[in-house]
């Protein structure tokens, strides 16, 4: 279970605003208890009746709220991708349309929230830190340009695809790139600012552009460290380091067909 510290540092209000120029276009809005209130999933009870539960489905969204809703849309571009403080409602894909979660107006937050366990989650998990709709301006991203990287101790030490385990044969090419860009682009913007010295940042990595930030995370064993596991990871959190060493770039290597995660790991270790 992580702690309130770990909740506030990871929150997106506590990291957009110094990393702005580095991540895409985010409008956030606090979540007042009226609106919190119908982003929660409530069952329906079994009242032999039929009734529902008291909390009341018709209580109107407040007017500022519904304004800045609005303005926000404006300003970001009519669809937009949307998270709480720390996650995406990614889980309740199969609601939206063309499996895209794109947000257009606020029943589709309605609906992808409520119908999200990593969110719900969240809502009920979470103590000390005010709950927020963060939307994001809607891009396209290829799965091949998503990278999850791990700082240990300040210094970035592993680097994996997001999209996992999936073969991209232009990996093996382009493989120095990657590191270099990545390593890069984390000693000139992140390291030393975010102020954890153990977490993980999601990156997009698209030439021609700049790479730039997704999300940061914390770093422990529940994190999902994809090509990684947390037994080769762990033990380096106590290990002092040279500054100049460079991170893992770790990718399968070949076209192995469809297997499981725990499959891919045997493999990419046996080749090691
Ligand atoms: N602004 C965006 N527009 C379109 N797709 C996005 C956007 N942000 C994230 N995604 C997609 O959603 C996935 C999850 O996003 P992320 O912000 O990392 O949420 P989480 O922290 O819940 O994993 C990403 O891997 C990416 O493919
Ligand atoms: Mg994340």
């Amino acid at each position: 279970m992580l702690e309130t510290q770990d909740w506030k540092d990871f929150s997106i209000t506590s990291w957009y605003d110094k990393f702005k120029h580095i991540t895409m276009e985010t409008v956030i809005l606090e979540l007042p208890e009226v609106v919190l209130d119908k982003l929660i999933y409530h069952p329906a009870s079994n009242q032999s009746d039929g009734e529902e539960e008291e909390w009341d489905e018709e209580t109107p969204l407040p007017e500022d709220f519904k304004e800045d809703f609005k303005n926000a849309l404006n300003t970001l571009g009519k669809t937009v991708f949307i998270k709480n403080n720390w996650h995406s409602p990614t889980d309740a894909k199969m609601f939206s349309i063309g499996n895209a979660l794109k947000a257009q107006n606020i029943d589709d937050v309605i609906l992808y929230f409520t119908t999200s366990t990593a969110i719900q989650q969240d809502f009920s998990n979470v103590k000390g830190v005010p709950f927020c709709l963060a939307l994001r301006k809607w891009i396209s991203i290829h799965p091949a340009a998503e990278f999850r990287c791990i700082v240990i101790n300040n210094v970035l030490r592993g680097i994996t695809p997001r999209d996992w385990p999936t073969f991209y044969g232009h990996y093996k090419e382009e493989g120095r790139q990657i590191i270099d860009a990545l390593q890069e682009f984390f000693a000139e913007n992140i390291k030393e600012n975010f102020k954890r010295k153990h977490y993980t940042f999601d990156v997009i990595l698209s030439y021609p552009d700049k790479p730039y930030v997704l999300d940061f995370g914390p770093l422990n064993s529940k994190t999902n460290l994809y090509a990684f596991s947390w037994k080769e990871i762990n033990p380096l959190l106590n290990k002092e380091v040279p500054k100049e060493v460079s991170p893992v770039f770790r990718y399968l290597e070949s076209d192995i067909g469809i297997m499981t995660r725990a499959e891919a790991l045997r493999k990419i270790k046996l080749s090691e």
